[in-house]
């Protein structure tokens, strides 16, 4: 077992240990999940019925990671929200001060106009799931380190095979640019569709960038648009 597994597998001990728990036993689909991060979507081996479960228990193990140093400056870990049947998956940046408070994404100004672009387009924020790249807030909401998102990744992959959405929709640059494994603006990439290992994904830009630049917010609402289109398709 390398040094990583065992760090993040001593930390979810030591939580358990915390509320009375004194043994584990690990289902082989739990353990093979861990070993298979990396591996493409589909090759999860998630029963339909577990799929709750395995995500329950990374939620607990988001809030007990350790793996960077922002665990020291959260109030909570703010792992994700939604449907967990979702056909269609947001990815933001990082929790802010309103979400880092409340321990869900998108609750802060920036939510309430995902929210509204969402209805726009005929959506509940209920039946779409929403997370981040970071589950945890990065002081005074400064850009992620490259450090942080390599930390957090496993979870956002996890996540992302489990939910297994027909589209993920990227908001802002930070989950754009990770997804797409691109250093290009997002004015290059914005509003285009792209196969990630089999996903479609589909950027746009940040709803909290849409504060500060009202254009942005026709742009996001231009490409949220296309969303019926793309599920029809994902349909055959
Ligand atoms: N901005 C994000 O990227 N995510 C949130 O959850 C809130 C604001």
């Amino acid at each position: 077992m390398d040094n990583r597994k065992k760090e993040i597998l001593e930390a979810v001990a030591e939580s358990l240990s915390a509320i009375g728990v004194r043994e584990v036993y690990l289902r082989e689909g739990a353990a093979s999940l861990f070993d298979k991060a990396n591996e493409p979507r589909g090759s999860v081996p998630s029963p339909e019925g577990d799929k709750k479960e395995l995500l329950a228990s990374e939620a607990v193990r988001c809030e007990d990671c350790r793996a960077c140093t922002l665990y020291n400056t959260r109030t909570n870990a703010v792992y994700g929200d939604g449907d967990i049947d979702a056909r269609v998956m947001f990815i933001g940046e990082a929790p802010g001060a309103e979400e880092d408070k409340q321990g869900l994404p998108f609750v802060g100004r920036a939510g309430k106009l995902l929210d509204r672009l969402l209805e726009e387009v005929g959506l509940r924020r209920g039946e779409v799931y929403i997370t981040n790249v970071l589950k945890c807030r990065p002081p005074e909401n400064r850009d992620p380190a490259p450090e942080e998102v390599d930390a957090c990744l496993p979870f956002l992959q996890r996540q992302m095979k489990l939910i297994a959405p027909d589209l993920i929709i990227t908001l802002g640059l930070h989950a754009t640019q990770l997804l797409l494994d691109t250093k290009k603006p997002m004015a290059k990439v914005r509003g285009e569709v792209f196969d990630v290992d089999g996903l479609k994904v589909l950027p746009t830009y940040h709803t909290a960038a849409a504060l500060r630049f009202p254009a942005y917010k026709e742009q996001i609402y231009t490409d949220f648009r296309k969303i019926e289109t793309l599920l029809d398709e994902a349909d055959g």
